[in-house]
């Protein structure tokens, strides 16, 4: 699927902002490839971004959706109040912590009807007959997985490639269930073991993704058996991506610490230590969406404030070591490591 790539690394889907449609093209100019990030847009706003890609990457990229999973009912009432006394800081209220399917099924019609060469799933893999949906408008189905159980379950369900997710990746973990449920009953896998684990399973490709930033770390995913590598964070600070400034400004500082947390969504995700992520994480109930939707005017306000400390600010373990720039020079530095790392590998022949 990707080798025709001339260097093989993926920006990673970001949603909430960092993607861009100029994000996306500039990586796939400069010869790898990119998804968008439809993750909660409204199918309508996607339709505008899709085609504003399209024309800009000449149909080249991809697109990721949120699977949406069963609804919660656990209570949120402490979770609520502690949120509340975060929206005072800014003069706001918490929004209404209401369950939705972020619109997955009208965002899978138009990326059937577009024919979307691409179709990537996070949160859960699609149905066996969706999958068949998008191969059958062209498409290649991509679903994130961080576990070798979900990989099974993914490769059965049709999926043409995975993305391995590992622990040290920034955003949420793409869990298939934020429950007992979970097939992998919790175990938290990091890249290089989940590989290795997952390659010995199953022979479609494999997309590695979680804490690279440094060439050298996708030659390394590559010499572990990764047909590519999909990188978020290290694009975070491009100049193309749509990054809040004030998480620009903390993701050059470098010098917090990344940790898991629901606070802010309800589903384990890694950002940058601050504030709420200290203070509302332990508790946090696994509710999402319902405290994505909570947690939004908040976040919003403290962005318009340029305060980091109650926004979501996510980020990969090794995010200090990210560049800005354009992107297609951080890809072009991202090229030359690997090859610099290669010929490191001399030694071994
Ligand atoms: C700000 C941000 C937003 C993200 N949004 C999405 C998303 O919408 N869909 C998705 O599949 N993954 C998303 N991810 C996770 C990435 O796909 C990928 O797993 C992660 O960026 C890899 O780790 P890295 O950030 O260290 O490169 C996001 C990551 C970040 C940092």
């Amino acid at each position: 699927m990707f080798e025709h790539l001339e260097f093989p690394v993926i920006v990673a889907p970001m949603a909430g902002g960092p993607t861009t449609p100029e994000l996306v093209a500039a990586v796939t100019s400069a010869g790898g490839f990119g998804f968008l990030a439809a993750g909660y847009l409204t199918a309508e706003a996607l339709a505008a971004k899709v085609d504003e890609t399209a024309r800009r990457t000449g149909g080249r990229f991809g697109v990721n959706l949120f699977v949406p999973g069963g609804r919660s009912e656990v209570d949120l009432t402490a979770h609520r109040e502690r949120m509340q006394v975060e929206a005072r800081r800014y003069g706001v209220e918490p929004g209404e912590p209401h369950w939705d399917d972020d619109e997955y099924s009208a965002k899978l019609d138009l990326v059937v009807a577009q024919r979307v060469p691409v179709v990537s799933f996070t949160f859960g893999a699609p149905t066996t007959a969706e999958a068949g949906r998008v191969h059958e408008a062209g498409g290649r189905v991509v679903v994130t997985v961080t576990s070798p159980q979900e990989a099974d379950i993914a490769v059965a369900r049709g999926a043409d490639a995975l993305v391995v997710q590992g622990f040290e990746a920034g955003g949420h973990r793409a869990l298939f269930t934020d429950d007992a449920a979970d097939p992998a009953g919790g175990q938290v896998y990091g890249l290089l073991s989940l590989l290795r684990l997952i390659g010995a399973r199953t022979s479609v490709p494999l997309i590695a993704t979680g804490g690279l930033v440094h060439g050298a770390d996708v030659a390394a995913v590559l010499a572990a058996g990764a047909s590519a590598a999909q990188l978020g964070t290290a694009f975070l600070r491009a100049d193309e991506a749509g990054t809040a400034a004030t998480q620009r400004r903390v993701l050059a500082e470098g010098d917090r610490a990344t940790a898991f947390t629901r606070a802010f969504s309800g589903r384990p995700a890694r950002g940058l230590v601050n504030r709420v992520l200290s203070s509302l994480s332990v508790g946090a109930p696994a509710a999402y969406p319902q405290l994505h939707h909570l947690s939004k005017p908040v976040r919003a306000a403290a962005g318009q404030a340029g305060d980091p400390e109650a926004m979501s600010l996510w980020a990969g373990q090794a995010y200090p070591l990210a560049t800005g720039g354009p992107a297609a020079t951080i890809f072009g530095r991202l090229r030359d490591e690997a090859r610099t790392a290669a010929a490191r590998l001399d030694r071994l022949r």
